[in-house]
């Protein structure tokens, strides 16, 4: 063994090595994607002052950069997706009484512990849009209380997740409820975790999107790739607040330089260079998911939610298959999967050969095993909680 690559007896091994890691297995998540080695560059040269001070170049470059691709004036980097909507909706929101409006299946609702009430003492008010893909105007209208009658929670924000379940809501869909929005004195944040997508799919630019909104919350660490990190735009003033509240819950960073290069290198590298995405790598991943999803349907699978971006939705009901069953097919093929969604992420783009086939031959085994079944088994459906164990 190479004594320079040992250490204390054990042996040192290198992570940074993209999609040649675990992440070029693992369709659970784009939270699954690794940092890269040019991401350890720009991490081993990047600025190491002090963030709280508001003096690390590095991060102020990367909040300035943000928020120009957004077309907003000012951004805020915070550890997490969650931090981001939850610092916008603290900082949107005033006093109580108050609501925000929002699609049931949001990410605000259903996976930050919520947040939203123990934050602002807000009432989320959950919408199933009717057309099954994301909210309209029409869904947003039913649905807001604009009247001062004192029996009401007053709709003062709505926040819209885009993509949601890697569907994406339309710019002119979204527009309309901006209108309506400003008319009605409502703030209006995006969830925009994977806004980036819905720019790469060739939607509207960042700048069309963020114009719409009051606040957007920006993850580096999910399809781009980052190990830590999510942007907030907004106007100054909003954003100066939302540095406030972030420090009264801990979120004040020393030398943040460290996770703020990665990220840097996450939007020009994976995004893209400009508002469009230009160079970046996430359009070849939604080719990819749909050649996924047609050899699922190819074999006679139907699909839960239609594919628009980087995530793969089975119908495991409809093919008699249970979660635990397809993530046991993955194993045994050296895949990771998590039940009935998959996400086709940059990383699992760069090791698609090794990949697609696997899948192949798991949707083969699925269909195979449903012809052999007598009685249909218990299933998922898309909408239970991909965190609960009961
Ligand atoms: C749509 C959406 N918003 C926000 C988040 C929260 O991000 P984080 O896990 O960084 O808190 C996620 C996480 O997966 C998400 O999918």
């Amino acid at each position: 063994m190479d004594a320079s690559n040992e250490q204390n007896g054990t042996k040192k091994h290198n992570a940074w090595v993209g999609s040649a890691g675990a992440a070029g297995y693992d369709l659970r998540s784009d939270t699954m994607t690794t940092p890269t080695a040019s991401m350890l560059a720009a991490i081993q040269s990047c600025s190491l002052l002090d963030d709280v001070f508001a003096e690390d170049p590095t991060t102020i470059d990367l909040e300035s950069h943000c928020a120009a691709l957004a077309g907003k004036e000012a951004g805020l980097f915070v550890l997490s997706g969650t931090m981001g909507n939850q610092l916008a909706l603290r900082s949107l929101l005033t006093q109580p009484p108050h609501g925000v409006v929002c699609d049931y299946r949001s990410h605000i609702v259903k996976y930050e512990a919520g947040g939203v009430s123990a934050l602002t003492g807000a009432m989320v008010k959950p919408v199933v849009p009717k057309n099954g893909i994301h909210l309209t105007l029409e869904d947003v209208k039913d649905n807001v209380y604009l009247d001062d009658d004192v029996h009401t929670c007053p709709t003062r924000a709505i926040s819209l997740e885009n993509t949601l379940n890697g569907m994406i809501m339309p710019l002119d869909e979204v527009r309309r409820i901006s209108e309506f929005a400003r008319e009605h004195g409502i703030k209006l944040h995006c969830d925009g975790a994977r806004l980036w997508e819905v720019v790469a799919s060739g939607a509207g630019s960042l700048t069309d999107f963020a114009a719409c909104f009051d606040t957007v919350s920006l993850c580096f660490s999910k399809g781009l790739g980052a190990p830590i990190g999510s942007v907030l735009v907004g106007d100054k003033n909003v954003i100066k607040h939302a540095r406030w509240v972030r420090k009264s819950i801990g979120g004040g960073l020393r030398q943040s330089g460290v996770v703020t290069a990665a990220a840097r290198v996450a939007v020009d590298e994976t995004f893209g260079k400009g508002p469009n995405g230009e160079g970046g790598l996430l359009r070849e991943t939604h080719v990819l998911a749909k050649e996924v999803a047609k050899i699922w349907t190819d074999l006679g699978g139907k699909l839960f939610h239609p594919v628009h971006t980087n995530m793969v939705w089975l119908d495991l009901d409809d093919a008699q298959c249970s979660a635990a069953r397809i993530d046991e097919l993955g194993k045994e093929l050296g895949l990771k999967l998590m039940g009935n969604r998959m996400i086709i992420h940059y990383q699992i783009y760069q090791n698609r050969d090794f990949v697609v086939p696997r899948l192949e031959t798991i949707f083969k085994t699925v269909f195979q095993e449903k012809a052999n079944k007598a009685a249909p088994s218990e299933g998922v459906t898309a909408e239970t909680s991909m965190y609960r164990t009961q």
